[in-house]
């Protein structure tokens, strides 16, 4: 496929719900509440929305321009910054990691596929199918990981305004009712209060806690979608006269605000969950993990709320799955545009190929769940994802030249060019955003 070929965003609105779509995630709904709740509450929430807009946007900023003045998949993007070796390095490393984090994506995904289906059954009676269907086994996990993956191919096969575009904003909206009517709804339950209480009250003391930090910029950075190239290749697509700081603010504070929606959502329902009688701490006295929370202690709370119990569940389950689908299309596309770019092979039997390789992947983990599945996010998430974003800092800040640089972001916002803002902009992704995720890097090696 040649360069010009490429498809294209149709409408800023499709791409912001498009970019939009792949930020908002598992990460925000069900990684961003607990994060909050164990680090201090309130603080966490001052410390995550600092850290949002001093470190993530820049370099979401960085990633958009890195992909719009390459026109092209994430290492070419990069080679025509300059550095080519580099650049097929960084690129194709940022490839294997997205490989790695759709693989585990991919089988949660099915669990929430599968408690979906599980209270489809609830509500027609069929508790034999739903019981299975909610139980932890080989087969259940490979088959409603594949029903994912099969949906997943089908959208980044249908193209950028036909696939990507299009269903992000079919599904977006959807998602952003289903938020606030759960919201609404959990809000009138017994309990819910303590658990906003636990959400917005800021505990200081968190201040001082360094994982606090740590587990704030993590999140920011899995949140955005941040440091392997998908936000590149999502930039690849739009126009020369996209304004990037704009849209990429618009990302930004969408993602952010479902992130802090969604603390309204799961935090009073674990406290109503506590109020029923269920055990809403570990051992150690910690809140539940996340994996816990969704698949164990939610559907617990959901079979206390009487003959309302499936429906609140289905409307919960639609919500992850909507998140995790405009997420998954996203990481997908970013081998998918490689492969279909780089080789004789078209988009559809590109998405095809990567879609049954990522597949196999998730079966292997799946075989030997105990030993790869947690591996396999730490790896991706905590190691391999900033490191490949240092790498793309270094891109912009150091071996993209400076003028060059500030010449290509200034176009579709010629109210920027030559102004401080930009420079200064050059500046922090040059020095400020690789410290950053240095400091990161170093603490998760501890
Ligand atoms: N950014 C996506 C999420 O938060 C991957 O789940």
């Amino acid at each position: 496929m040649t360069t010009s070929s490429r498809g294209h965003f149709s409408s800023r609105l499709g791409f912001v719900l498009a970019a939009a779509g792949a930020a908002v995630g598992l990460g925000n709904i069900w990684g961003f509440p607990t994060q909050a709740a164990q680090h201090g509450g309130g603080a966490f929430l001052l410390v995550y929305l600092v850290l949002v807009f001093a470190l993530a946007y820049p370099v979401l900023v960085a990633e958009l321009l890195i992909g719009r003045h390459g026109q092209a998949n994430s290492v070419r993007s990069l080679m025509a910054i300059g550095q080519p070796k580099l650049a097929v390095v960084t690129g194709l490393a940022g490839i294997f990691t997205v490989c790695l984090i759709l693989s585990f994506y991919a089988i949660v995904a099915g669990w929430l596929l599968s408690y979906l289906l599980g209270a489809g059954f609830r509500l027609t009676g069929l508790m034999a199918a739903a019981q299975w269907s909610e139980q932890f086994g080989f087969t259940r996990n490979v088959l409603f990981m594949l029903i994912f993956m099969v949906m997943t191919v089908w959208v980044v096969s249908r193209g950028v305004s036909q696939g990507l575009e299009n269903w992000s904003k079919r599904l977006m909206p959807m998602l952003f009712v289903l938020l606030i009517a759960l919201i609404g709804f959990m809000l009138t339950q017994e309990g819910a209060s303590q658990g906003l209480a636990r959400y917005l009250t800021p505990d200081l003391t968190a201040l001082d806690d360094p994982a606090l930090l740590l587990s704030a910029t993590g999140q920011a950075f899995f949140s955005l979608g941040l440091g392997v190239g998908a936000m590149a290749v999502y930039g690849s697509y739009l126009k020369g006269d996209a304004n990037l700081p704009k849209l990429a603010l618009s990302v930004t504070l969408v993602d952010t605000s479902v992130a802090f929606l969604a603390g309204l959502l799961i935090l009073p329902a674990l406290y109503t969950a506590q109020n029923m009688g269920l055990n809403i701490h570990g051992q150690d006295g910690s809140l539940v993990s996340s994996s816990t929370l969704v698949f164990k202690l939610l559907p617990a709370l959901f079979s206390q709320l009487g003959a309302l119990g499936p429906w609140v569940a289905l409307a919960f389950f639609i919500l992850m799955a909507i998140a995790a689908i405009t997420s998954s299309i996203n990481i997908l596309e970013l081998p998918v545009s490689f492969v279909a770019e780089e080789t004789k092979l078209s988009r559809r039997q590109s998405a095809w190929l990567i879609g049954i390789l990522v597949s196999l992947l998730a079966v292997l983990i799946l075989w030997q769940f105990n030993l790869l599945f947690a591996l396999v996010i730490k790896v991706s998430t905590q190691y391999l994802q900033p490191f490949v974003g240092l790498l793309l800092c270094i891109f912009t800040g150091w071996l993209w030249h400076r003028q060059r640089c500030l010449a290509a972001l200034a176009e579709g916002s010629q109210s920027l060019a030559n102004s401080k803002t930009l420079r200064f902009w050059q500046w922090y992704v040059k020095w400020v955003c690789p410290l950053l995720i240095i400091g990161l890097l170093v603490q998760s090696f501890r």
